[in-house]
C-alpha cells in the first residue's frame, strides 16, 4: 500500500469512526503494537477502535477498499504474537476493546453472549451474579477479551472438566473479509442444522473473520469447592495420582496441574505469594467441585490416601476460598515470574496423558545432550496432557534450535506443538514442519475461501 493510500485510509477511518474510534499518535498505538511478551514490536497504520458490530463490517470494507491489512485484537494477551502487527506501518489493528457489552444472561438456559471486548473476568462476574459459572478460566482473564478467547479457542484451569473454549460456543457473530455480517447467536444446546461453520472461527486466531460477540455455555455453580496442593516427588506420583482423583472424584475434577519445583522457586524469587509446603522437585494442584455434600470427605480421603502410598509427601487441602485462592496465586504467578527471570523459550504442547512422565524425561534427556546449560521449566495443564515444556536458555542458544530440540521430542510421542495458546507468528513456520501437506494444503484452501485477499491478520497460522 502506497504512502498516500495509507494517508486516504485513516482519513477515511477518522471520519466513520470519529475521535473516539481512531488511535493514530505513537503514543496512544504503542501499547497495541507489541504483543504482551514483547517478542513481536509492530508498526501499524493506525489502531481501529470501533464500538459496534456495523462499525466493525465498515472498518473491514474500508480496508479492503484500500488493499490493507487488519490484525484483530481483543486484550492483547496472547502468548504466540498473533495480535501484533507487523513493521510495515500499513496495517491497520482492529481493537474489539470497544465493544465490551454482555447482551444476555440466561441462568435457566445456561448461557451467556457477550461482544467480543468483554473481558473475560467481567463475563465469569456476570454468571456469578446469577449463581452460575462461566467454565473458561486462566491467569489472564483480568484482560483477555471474549473475541481473543474464542479467537484463539483459549484452553486454561478447567479444561479437564469443560473442555477448551470450542466446547462452550454456542453462537457466534463474525464479520467476514468482504465486509458482511454473518449472524450464528443462537443459545441453542443442540443445532445441528447444517454445517457448524463457527467452530472454523474458534481457534482461527483473527485469520478467517472478525468475531464480534459470543454466545457461551454456562454451568451450575457447584456449592462445595476442595482444592489441594500436594508436594510430590515425580511426575511418575503426579500421574498415579490423576488416576487415583479419577477413580474416587470422578467426574468433579475441575482442574489438576504439574507444577515443577522450579517454577514456585521463580514465583518466590519474583515476589509471588508463599508455597505453604517444603521445597519439593514437583507439585501438583488438583481442584474438585460438586453440590454433593460429601465432597471433602471424599477429598480428604484422596489427600490421605495419596499420603499413605507415598505418591505424595506433603499436602494441604484449603479451608477456605481465601486460602484456595492463595494456592491458585501461586500457580497463576508463574508466567508473569518466568518472563521476569529472563529469556523463556516457551513450548504449549500436548501428548496422551499418560505419556508425560516419559516425555518429560525424554525431553530432558534430549535438552541436556543438544543443548547444554538451557534450564527446562516445566508446568501445566496435567489432566488435560498439556505441559508447558519452557526452557530458559542460555544467550547464545537460538529460540529456534531449543523450539526443535522440543518439537522433536514432541513428535516422537505422537503429540501436538500448541495444545492451547495457538500458532500466531511464533509457530507458524514450525506449523509448517509438523503437520502433514494434506493438512496444510487444507488449511490454505479454507483460508482462500473465506479472505481470497489475504488482508485478515497475514502471515499468522500460515506463513506467508
Ligand atoms: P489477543 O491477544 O488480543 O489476540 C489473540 C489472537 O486472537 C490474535 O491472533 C488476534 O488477532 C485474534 N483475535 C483477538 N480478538 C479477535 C476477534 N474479536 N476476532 C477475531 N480474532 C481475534 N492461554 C490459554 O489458552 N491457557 C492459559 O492457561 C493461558 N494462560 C495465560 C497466562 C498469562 C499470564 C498470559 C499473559 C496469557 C495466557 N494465555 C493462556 C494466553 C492468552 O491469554 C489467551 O490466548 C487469550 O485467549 C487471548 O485473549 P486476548 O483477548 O488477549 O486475545
Ligand atoms: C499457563 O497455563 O499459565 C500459561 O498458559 C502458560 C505459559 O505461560 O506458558
Ligand atoms: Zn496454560
Amino acid at each position: 500500500m502506497s504512502p498516500e493510500t495509507n494517508h486516504d485510509l485513516v482519513a477515511r477511518l477518522a471520519a466513520r469512526l470519529g475521535p473516539a474510534g481512531l488511535l493514530t499518535a505513537e503514543s496512544d498505538v504503542a501499547p497495541y503494537a507489541v504483543d504482551w511478551r514483547r517478542l513481536f514490536p509492530g508498526r501499524p497504520a493506525c489502531v481501529a477502535r470501533p464500538a459496534s458490530t456495523g462499525e466493525v463490517a465498515e472498518v473491514v470494507r474500508l480496508c479492503r477498499e484500500a488493499g490493507a491489512a487488519i490484525v484483530p485484537q481483543g486484550g492483547n494477551t496472547g502468548l504466540a504474537g498473533g495480535a501484533a502487527p507487523d513493521r510495515s506501518g500499513t496495517q491497520v489493528v482492529l481493537s474489539l476493546g470497544r465493544m465490551a457489552a454482555i447482551r444476555a444472561v440466561d441462568p435457566v438456559g445456561l448461557t451467556l453472549t457477550a461482544e467480543a471486548g468483554c473481558v473475560l473476568r467481567t463475563a465469569q462476574d456476570a454468571a456469578a451474579a446469577v449463581n452460575r459459572v462461566l467454565p473458561i478460566s486462566f491467569a489472564a482473564e483480568g484482560s483477555a477479551m471474549v473475541g481473543g478467547v474464542v479467537a484463539t479457542n483459549a484452553g486454561g484451569l478447567n479444561v479437564v472438566r469443560h473442555g477448551m473454549t470450542r466446547a462452550n460456543v454456542l453462537g457466534l457473530e463474525v464479520v467476514l473479509a468482504d465486509g458482511s455480517v454473518v449472524a450464528g447467536l443462537r443459545a441453542l444446546r443442540k443445532d445441528n442444522a447444517g454445517y457448524d461453520w463457527k467452530q472454523l472461527f474458534v481457534g482461527s486466531e483473527g485469520t478467517l473473520g472478525v468475531i464480534t460477540a459470543a454466545v457461551l455455555r454456562l454451568s451450575a455453580r457447584p456449592r462445595h469447592v476442595a482444592t489441594a496442593l500436594l508436594a510430590v516427588p515425580d511426575p511418575e506420583a503426579a500421574l498415579r495420582l490423576f488416576t487415583l482423583a479419577q477413580d474416587e472424584l470422578g467426574e468433579a475434577i475441575q482442574a489438576f496441574e504439574l507444577i515443577s519445583g522450579l517454577s514456585l522457586a521463580l514465583v518466590a524469587r519474583h515476589g509471588g505469594p508463599r508455597n505453604p509446603l517444603g521445597p519439593s522437585p514437583w507439585y501438583v494442584l488438583v481442584e474438585a467441585a460438586s453440590s454433593l455434600p460429601a465432597l471433602r470427605e471424599a477429598a480428604e480421603a484422596v489427600l490421605g490416601a495419596a499420603l499413605e502410598q507415598g505418591d505424595a509427601q506433603d499436602g494441604v487441602l484449603a479451608e477456605s476460598g481465601q486460602q484456595a485462592a492463595g494456592l491458585w496465586a501461586l500457580r497463576e504467578g508463574i508466567t508473569e515470574a518466568e518472563a521476569k527471570e529472563g529469556r523463556g523459550v516457551k513450548h504449549d504442547v500436548s501428548v496422551p496423558i499418560a505419556a508425560i512422565p516419559a516425555f518429560l524425561a525424554a525431553a530432558d534427556r534430549a535438552l541436556a545432550d543438544k543443548l547444554p546449560g538451557a534450564r527446562p521449566n516445566a508446568f501445566g495443564h496435567m489432566g488435560d496432557g498439556n505441559i508447558h515444556y519452557n526452557v530458559l536458555a542460555t544467550a547464545d542458544q537460538a529460540g529456534e534450535a531449543v523450539n526443535a530440540v522440543v518439537h522433536d521430542v514432541v513428535e516422537a510421542f505422537g503429540g501436538s506443538i500448541s495444545a492451547e495458546h495457538g500458532i500466531g507468528q511464533y509457530r507458524a513456520a514450525e506449523l509448517v514442519r509438523r503437520r502433514t501437506p494434506e493438512e496444510i494444503a487444507l488449511a490454505r484452501r479454507i483460508k482462500a475461501a473465506l479472505d481470497p485477499e489475504g488482508l485478515l491478520n497475514p502471515g499468522k497460522v500460515l506463513p506467508l
